[in-house]
């Protein structure tokens, strides 16, 4: 008795199940098919899933049931290299039925619009109003502009339009997007100013706008987002200075402004930047200092102001840097020596000051030099000198030349002196390079072989020394 009622619960249940695969209302099912249709290589995806949400699954297509009715509901569609069967026709096109689909939460078309032209439309940020996740990307073929209305997306927490080929300016309406968490739109052709209503992203986190045609001068109002972890505005034009009031964004993690025109000085506020792990500077007309405040920012890993027009010297307190792993600084004004210490710092593995105006004598440890072999550059420091008889010979072809009176002695006047050593015998090193790169004139396995020559004649003078 008690297993035919078991039995009968089963059937039920199985028999409420099979309903439950034609409850879809017949608006919602066509519609995705009609997408599905504007996007994939199979006239035949109907035929073959004719329950997209039950019975015939797919896995680019993930559904909800929803209350009174429990009707299935398409909450999710994703098209992308992960799914290569079928793979998106050559005509993929952005089909409108998919405002049929009005429970859509989630909408990802990756690397599908490759040849046919499609832009986004209007009514794609007004009428799904449960969307919270929105991405099209890598999409060579998405072109024109961002709709204006794009504000009215009032759900989206990820908004991403990274590498397509969208042109115009970032929509005003942006500023209404209070719950967006992410935002990407690098790797397209936006042009115009980064708009001041980004300010009302009370939500943002990561804000991503790099390699892009952007103009004009940071917003101002960039500060108020409290939560930003992750700021990229590289490769634009943007222009003016940085916001004084930037470094109140205590959470900031990364900052990357690189590649555009921004001038300097980094603002003392920066002080304030605890978490701050990145900051890639380089490419842009600071022409300002390093700040000593720098050396404060204890959980920095990687700085970049390479090619910033920076002057002045090489602050020791970077040296309080303990997870530093990679410092450029080259192609600035750099002047004065370099920190002995920065070869101590324990994770250092790319240290990058060439081209500059640096001087002294250089004194890192062998097994430092050793360690970063070809990332350890110090080219073109024409006062710059080494006082080590063995190695920095990862440059022993270019810079930093070697200084005469080399014996390791540490007295002031004998310093002095090899400076004077160090500057007397560069100009030949340096013609020589010079004339190699830009005439005919000098044969490079005689370069060579003086340098050969020379290093013999360093070695043998070393070992009198010893002998004596
Ligand atoms: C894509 O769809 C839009 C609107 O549905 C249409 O105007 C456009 O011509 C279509 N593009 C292609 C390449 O089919
Ligand atoms: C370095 O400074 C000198 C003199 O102030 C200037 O002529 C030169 O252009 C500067 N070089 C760089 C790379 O900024
Ligand atoms: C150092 O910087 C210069 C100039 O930006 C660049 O050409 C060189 O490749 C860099 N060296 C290393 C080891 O990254
Ligand atoms: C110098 O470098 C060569 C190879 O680059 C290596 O074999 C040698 O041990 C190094 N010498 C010292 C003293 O570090
Ligand atoms: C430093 O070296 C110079 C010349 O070699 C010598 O005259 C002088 O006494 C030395 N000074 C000290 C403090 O050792
Ligand atoms: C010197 O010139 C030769 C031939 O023109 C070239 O192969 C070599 O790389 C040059 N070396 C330097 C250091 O510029």
């Amino acid at each position: 008795m008690a297993s035919l009622s078991l039995f009968l619960f089963a059937l039920s249940l199985l028999s409420s199940n099979c309903f439950a695969t034609q409850d879809m209302e017949d608006q919602e099912l066509l519609g995705l098919f009609q997408v599905m249709g504007s996007l994939l290589d199979d006239p035949d995806w109907p035929q073959a899933h004719p329950f997209p949400c039950s019975d015939t699954p797919w896995p680019g297509v993930k559904c909800e049931i929803g209350q009174s009715p429990p009707f299935f509901h398409v909450t999710k569609i994703h098209i992308g290299p992960d799914i290569l069967d079928p793979p998106c026709k050559i005509s993929a096109n952005l089909s409108h039925s998919l405002l049929n689909l009005p429970y859509l939460k989630s909408l990802s078309i990756f690397n599908c619009f490759t040849s046919s032209s499609v832009a986004l439309f209007p009514a794609l940020f007004e009428s799904l109003s449960y969307l919270e996740h929105l991405a099209l990307q890598s999409n060579p073929s998405l072109s024109g502009e961002i709709p204006s209305n794009l504000g009215n997306a009032a759900s989206l927490r990820v908004l991403t339009l990274s590498q397509n080929n969208l042109n115009g300016e970032i929509p005003k309406s942006i500023g209404g997007l209070v719950f967006l968490e992410q935002l990407d739109l690098s790797y397209n052709k936006l042009s115009g100013e980064v708009p001041q209503s980004v300010g009302g992203l009370k939500s943002l986190s990561i804000l991503d706008l790099s390699w892009n045609a952007l103009e004009g001068e940071l917003p101002s109002s960039l500060p108020q987002l409290q939560l930003l972890q992750k700021i990229d505005l590289g490769s634009n034009q943007l222009q003016g200075k940085i916001p004084l009031n930037l470094g109140m964004l205590k959470k900031l993690v990364l900052l990357d402004l690189s590649h555009n025109f921004i001038n300097g000085p980094i603002p003392q506020s920066f002080e304030g930047l605890d978490n701050l792990e990145y900051l890639i500077l380089d490419h842009n007309p600071l022409k300002s200092v390093v700040p000593f405040f720098i050396g404060s920012l204890e959980k920095l890993t990687s700085i970049s102001l390479s090619e910033c027009g920076i002057e002045g010297p090489i602050p020791t307190s970077l040296s309080s840097l303990k997870t530093l792993t990679a410092l450029s600084l080259a192609n600035n004004n750099l002047s004065g020596p370099i920190p002995p210490e920065l070869g101590k710092l324990p994770n250092l593995d790319l240290l990058n000051l060439s081209h500059n105006q640096l001087s002294g004598q250089l004194s890192f440890p062998n097994e430092f030099v050793k360690k970063l072999g070809k990332r350890l550059d110090l080219r073109e420091n024409y006062e710059l000198c080494s006082r080590e008889k063995n190695n920095i010979s990862v440059h022993s072809d270019e810079t930093p030349t070697y200084c005469l009176n080399s014996n390791g002695g540490t007295n002031e006047s004998e310093e002095q002196q090899r400076r004077e050593d160090c500057k007397s015998i560069k100009p030949d090193w340096k013609n020589q390079w010079e004339d190699n790169s830009s005439t005919t004139t000098s044969n490079p396995s005689l370069d060579k072989n003086l340098m050969l020559a020379f290093c013999a004649f360093v070695v043998a003078v070393v070992l009198c020394f010893c002998l004596l």
